[in-house]
């Protein structure tokens, strides 16, 4: 156990006893969760954003000037969940979801492995891939069959004249969806947990802050120390899928 600044850093299998039961606990989850599962993260060394850099894919602008670019870079992220598994993380923290009353899973995840892993609610504020938003109309519509996922463009079934769809992703600058869901649980949250994330990302990165600011218990389980590590009560460093069911478990027992 060390500490930095004014949070303190457990070294597992160090476990710290809370009760969760009874209580409203939000957990936050980022590409570090599906880490183990085979999927990139995006800012590690051999992240996702090493072959693309991030302004040729994951902005509006991209989408407009090199659409093809785009299209082939989330149609491969789109075959990649078929190939996939969850990982004892994701089961997990569908475990924390079944047992207590009061319960709330946000992702910035566009992946389905939350889901898979036996979670029934999931915000997925930056998007997902299993669906597909027509340009003209903005409905989505869950494309996952073989002819969704080559590299031509998928087209709606929303409008008479078929209209080009977009991958239903949250790009930088637009805005993440259900903040309004998102910022009431973590108002009124005793515990924040977050899972695998850099903490570079706004809002995600700035939500340990609201739920300090309600007097929350914030706790960290990452790989390494993120940017805003030092916004934390308590860090867990290391990998979740071997960190975390052993932390559920013991939040779980009493
Ligand atoms: P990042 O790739 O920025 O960070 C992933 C974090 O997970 C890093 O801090 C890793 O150390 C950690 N990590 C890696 N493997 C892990 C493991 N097995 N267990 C625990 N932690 C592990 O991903 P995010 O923070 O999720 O947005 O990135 C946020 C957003 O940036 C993404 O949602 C995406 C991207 O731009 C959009 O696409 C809109």
């Amino acid at each position: 156990m060390t500490g930095i600044q004014n949070c303190i850093v457990f070294e597992p299998p160090f476990v710290v006893t809370h009760i969760m039961r009874g209580k409203n606990v939000v957990v936050l989850t980022g590409a570090g969760v599906s880490a183990e599962s085979g999927v990139k993260t995006f800012r590690d060394n051999d992240g996702l954003w090493e072959n693309h850099r991030i302004e040729d894919v994951a902005t509006p602008q991209a989408w407009q000037a090199d659409p093809k670019l785009v299209w082939k870079f989330y149609q491969a992220r789109r075959r990649q969940m078929n190939e996939v598994e969850p990982n004892s993380a994701h089961v997990a923290i569908a475990k924390l979801e079944s047992e207590l009353d009061n319960f709330t899973l946000v992702t910035q995840n566009v992946d389905d492995l939350h889901e898979r892993g036996g979670s029934s609610l999931v915000i997925h504020m930056h998007g997902r891939l299993q669906t597909l938003r027509c340009e003209k109309t903005e409905q989505t519509e869950h494309r996952m069959a073989d002819d969704d996922l080559n590299d031509d463009y998928a087209y709606c079934n929303c409008c008479v004249n078929a209209h080009r769809m977009r991958p239903d992703i949250v790009w930088f600058g637009e805005m993440p969806m259900e903040m309004e869901e998102i910022y009431e649980s973590v108002e009124s949250c005793d515990f924040f947990i977050v899972v695998g994330s850099s903490g570079h990302v706004y809002p995600a990165a700035g939500m340990v802050n609201v739920a300090k600011s309600v007097g929350a218990h914030t706790i960290l389980v990452n790989y390494e120390m993120p940017i805003n590590g030092s916004d934390f009560d308590e860090i867990h460093l290391g990998k979740a899928g071997e960190i975390l069911p052993k932390l559920v478990e013991d939040w779980l027992m009493r």
